[in-house]
């Protein structure tokens, strides 16, 4: 029998932009170089929200816009961060292309909004955060780790309370 793998997921509510990016710059603080990080949610849900509250965490000063127009925009505090957006992503081979394994299995830290345009192409071991609209300023956010490096993160984030 295969032994069977423990997942452990992560649930928790964003009442506000604000809350969101507290969420993200938690994530920020512990990242570590190599750390992906898959965001999943359609539409305005708040991935480049989270994107800023990581950057901030990563004591990045730049104000994280949205790339929409470019694919990855690299942004520098504690660690490099790249920042990808497969938005605009057509076909997968894209991924390969455009050359961005360079940033997946590099030195910094990557954020991927509409990770799954490219799921196949991207690094198996990830934590894969799932965003989902509930109303006007509320958003439900889902943490699933995939490999040993993002369950001890989710971990560490286990505690965590957006509410200040
Ligand atoms: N709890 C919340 N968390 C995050 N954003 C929120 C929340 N409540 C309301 N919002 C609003 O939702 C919008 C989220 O925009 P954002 O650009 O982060 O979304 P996105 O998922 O990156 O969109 P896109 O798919 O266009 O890249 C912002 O206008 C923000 O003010
Ligand atoms: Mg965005």
């Amino acid at each position: 029998m295969m032994p069977r793998q423990f997942t452990s997921y992560f649930k928790l509510i964003s009442h506000s932009p604000e809350q969101t990016q507290r969420l993200g710059v938690s994530i920020g603080e512990l990242a570590l170089a190599g750390d992906i990080y898959l965001l999943v949610g359609s539409l305005g849900t708040g991935k480049t929200c989270l994107t800023q509250g990581i950057a901030w965490g990563l004591n990045i000063k730049e104000y994280t816009l949205s790339p929409s127009f470019v694919i990855m925009r690299e942004l520098h505090g504690r660690l490099p961060l790249y920042h990808i957006d497969l938005y605009r992503l057509d076909h997968i081979e894209e991924i390969e292309e455009l050359g961005l394994d360079d940033y997946l299995y590099g030195d910094g830290v990557c954020v991927v909004e509409w990770a799954e345009k490219g799921l196949s192409a991207l690094p198996s071991e990830h934590l894969m955060i799932q965003i989902n609209y509930l109303s006007d300023t509320e958003r439900s956010f889902q943490l699933k780790p995939s490999g040993k490096r993002y369950r001890e993160i989710l971990g560490q984030l286990r505690h965590l309370s957006l509410d200040s």
